[in-house]
């Protein structure tokens, strides 16, 4: 007994607690139980039926093959995975001219296919996945190219063709087994969510930080989706459980069309609240090009980020001085060749060099890379910039369980590791008010955490008085009164409030 439960202790730890039936179970089932008469439940990529086996072993034996016959229809483009299903429909005592009769075999990404039913359609499927992107590197994916015609151009994955089929044929309900970009994704996903969001209500969610429904190690979600009475483009609340191998968690995600119903758009809404009035303007990389176009008398200390040794270069006195005075560089994972989350880090103290350099033609988003800013900052203006980034990043990612960052994958392995884009770093820099700071001042505060919040929270306050003065002037056809607007009353390098204590600070 206490053997079982410590293996049961050891399973859900492990985060091998979910396989694909269990997730079924658990996730799909109870929603639909009461409801299986109802429907002609189809699954058009059904594979060896994984989803529909125990829809099917739900309803009592003596009623499962009218079931079968009457509310179940199933197509896969794959002979051997059909009669897998079918040899497991026999066992649970389904009789074999249904079978024939209801597992058809079809390419049904090419189109939605037309079949006899008397019940609503009810659409429950895991279906393929493959990124548009990997399809012309290989003989066998490119032939898939041919569902990417016409209308469906713009797609960009395979399921997203599914999906798409299922709209255009006006489906009710969808349930779609898909990877976690369908929501979290922006160029690879922007497309199919704006179709989807305007006719299809996200009604249920499920994510899953893990493996669970393919080898593949793509982070999936279970989407629940229900047809809108009318289209809209009303913004959309989902209430999700998040699934993980730290157990389950309740997240609500907003979907709105002005942050293309992408799912974790409050960090986009955070940064658009508070960039700051003058943002930073900086540049990413140090090119071995350039070291090699500078060449000179003076010597600077480089990590060749490439292969990680560290070479000491010539160069002009530009280049050393710009080298030099740029401090930092940006981390976007969270784990790997050096320990430490995404952020901004000091090249001299982390890897003991004056700067970064890409040697390659190619440089790489996940290797570290050195920050340029264009005008000159101090060295203690930038650690001010480095501590800023890196609270409101741990900030973001705390408040919004870093759904803002991508699941990043490696080209032969699979991580779960998370990693912030670069136009995601430039627009969190882009929120430092390093212009209206005394950096002097700053420096001495023990802990800049309250600093900041106060900061932000004052910003709010005029960010919001700003508004309310619009909309007096939008609505208002009147001469405007002046409006009593609070003051910022942080400390402003040229603007400071005379009236100012070092209190809270
Ligand atoms: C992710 S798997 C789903 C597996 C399924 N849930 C199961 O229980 O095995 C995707 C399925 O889509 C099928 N598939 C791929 N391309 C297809 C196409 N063009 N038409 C129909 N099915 C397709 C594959 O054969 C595979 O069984």
């Amino acid at each position: 007994m206490k053997i079982d439960l410590r293996a049961k202790i050891l399973k859900k730890k492990r985060g091998l607690f979910y396989t694909p039936s269990e997730v079924f179970r658990k996730c799909v089932l109870p929603k639909l139980k009461d409801s299986l008469w109802d429907y002609t439940w189809i699954d058009l990529y059904c594979g060896k039926g994984d989803l529909i086996i125990p829809i099917v072993k739900a309803i009592e034996e003596n009623n499962r093959n009218k079931f079968f016959s009457e509310h179940i229809r199933c197509f896969d483009i794959d002979e051997h995975a059909l009669s897998l299903f079918a040899d497991r429909l026999r066992q649970i005592g389904v009789k074999d001219e249904l079978i024939k009769k209801n597992l058809i075999q079809l390419d049904t990404l090419k189109e939605f296919p037309s079949f006899e039913y008397s019940y609503p359609l009810y659409h429950i499927t895991n279906p393929p996945y493959l990124y548009k992107g990997y399809m012309p590197k290989t003989e066998k994916t490119r032939d898939l190219l041919q569902y990417f015609k016409g209308k469906r151009e713009p797609l960009q994955d395979l399921y997203q063709v599914a999906l798409f089929n299922d709209l255009m044929k006006g489906l009710d309900k969808m349930i779609y087994i898909i990877p976690t970009n369908f929501l979290f994704g922006d160029a690879n996903a922007n497309h199919i969510r704006q179709l989807i969001f305007k006719y299809y209500n996200l009604v249920d969610l499920f994510i899953f930080e893990k493996k669970v429904f393919s080898d593949t190690g793509t982070n999936t979600c279970v989407c629940f989706f229900e047809k809108k009475a009318i289209p809209s483009e009303a913004d959309q609340i989902v209430y999700a459980t998040k699934i993980s191998k730290d157990g389950e968690k309740k997240r609500a995600y907003k979907l709105s069309k002005k942050f293309k119903w992408r799912a974790g758009s409050e960090f986009y809404e955070f940064i658009e609240q508070f960039k700051a009035d003058n943002p930073l303007h900086f540049e990413y990389y140090l090119l071995k090009k350039d070291v090699e176009a500078n060449k000179g008398e003076y010597e600077v200390t480089l990590l060749d980020v490439n292969n990680y040794s560290k070479v000491v270069a010539k160069v002009n006195k530009e280049l050393h001085d710009r080298i030099k005075s740029n401090v930092l560089f940006l981390k976007t994972l969270d784990t790997g060749r050096f320990e430490g989350r995404a952020g901004l880090y000091e090249c001299k103290k982390v890897f003991g060099v004056d700067g970064i350099m890409v040697s390659k033609d190619y440089t790489y988003r996940t290797h570290p890379i050195q920050i340029f800013f264009k005008s000159r900052l101090s060295y203690d203006e930038q650690v001010f910039v480095k501590d800023w980034f890196n609270y409101i990043l741990n900030k973001l990612r705390k408040e919004y369980d870093s759904d803002f960052m991508t699941t990043y994958r490696e080209s032969t392995r699979y991580y779960t590791r998370k990693y912030l884009g670069l136009k995601q770093a430039r627009a969190i820099i882009e929120t430092c008010p390093l212009s209206d700071v005394n950096v002097e001042e700053v420096k001495h505060i023990h802990s800049l955490e309250p600093w900041i919040e106060n900061y932000l929270a004052k910003k709010e306050i005029k960010v919001k008085d700003v508004k309310n003065n619009l909309r007096y002037w939008d609505t208002s056809l009147q001469t405007p009164k002046p409006l009593n607007r609070r003051k910022l009353s942080c400390r402003c390098r040229n603007n400071r409030p005379a009236n100012e204590s070092n209190q809270g600070y």
